[in-house]
């Protein structure tokens, strides 16, 4: 007797269920639609839902690129000095060693009424193309127009250098090493509650150090930006 009143019950509960299935306030969503062809009414009302969920991505995509149009972070080498420098020339075997301390200030420019979220900034230095230091600065946020300022110090040593055949002559002849600082700048600008932009900018940095008198001159910086 018990038994039979429980599975009875469990019917009158599937139908509840059920019935609730068909009930008006079901929501409906894009991923529904895949699943629902086959149904007529289901068919016309996800044809309504993609209608105008395509116009709504439409129209705010090209608000997106015109009202709110994103403006470009920008990175610049504020200034970059020579902390510390040490020659040391084995002229017998024509092999040069250096270390070199440089520090730097970079500052990173958000144009935009929205926060600026940036990823991880490692600017290296090159010789000869090739890499032989770099720096971590980590990631973080600007807010809406507005600038920071990132002071780093960036160590090359010697091993890093060494292998490169133009280091002895440029060190012991010409008292010039051509360095380029590269730095990199990737990042998402929150446009509204929906969208969010990415952004990439990036400079270039030509270096010139003078290992006679241990200055670093005539910098000269180009900026190259992407959307
Ligand atoms: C450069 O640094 C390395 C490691 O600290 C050291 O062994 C070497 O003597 C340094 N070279 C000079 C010229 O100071
Ligand atoms: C270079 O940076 C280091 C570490 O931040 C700092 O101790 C040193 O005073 C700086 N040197 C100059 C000349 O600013
Ligand atoms: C960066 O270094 C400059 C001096 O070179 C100093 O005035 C400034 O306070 C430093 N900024 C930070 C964030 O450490
Ligand atoms: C270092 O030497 C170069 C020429 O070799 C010169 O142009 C520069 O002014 C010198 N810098 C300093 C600080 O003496
Ligand atoms: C920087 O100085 C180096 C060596 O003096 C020279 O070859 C180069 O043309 C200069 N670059 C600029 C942009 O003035």
């Amino acid at each position: 007797m018990i038994e039979h009143t429980n599975s009875s019950r469990r019917i009158i509960e599937m139908e509840m269920e059920s019935s609730s299935n068909l009930g008006e306030n079901r929501s409906y969503n894009v991923e529904d639609c895949k699943y629902t062809r086959r149904h007529k009414r289901k068919r016309k009302i996800c044809m309504f839902i993609l209608c105008a969920y395509m116009l709504f991505t439409i129209t705010s995509t090209i608000l997106n690129f015109t009202v709110f149009r994103p403006k470009r972070p920008t990175i610049n080498l504020n200034s970059i000095t020579l902390e510390d420098l040490a020659v040391s020339v084995d002229a017998a075997r024509f092999k040069v060693n250096l270390n070199i301390t440089m520090n730097g200030s970079v500052s990173v420019e958000n144009h935009n009424r929205a926060s600026f979220q940036y990823e991880d900034i490692n600017p290296y230095i090159e010789y000869g193309g090739q890499e032989i230091g770099d720096v971590h600065i980590p990631a973080g946020k600007i807010g809406a127009r507005t600038t920071t300022t990132m002071n780093f110090t960036l160590i090359i040593m010697a091993n890093q250098i060494s292998s490169n055949p133009n280091l002895f002559s440029d060190v012991v002849e010409k008292g010039m090493l051509q360095l380029t600082l590269y730095m990199k700048l990737k990042g998402k600008v929150k446009l509204n509650v929906l969208f969010k932009i990415k952004i990439k900018a990036s400079s270039k940095c030509d270096l010139y150090l003078d290992i006679r008198n241990g200055t670093l001159a005539n910098q000269s910086c180009h900026s190259k930006i992407k959307l």
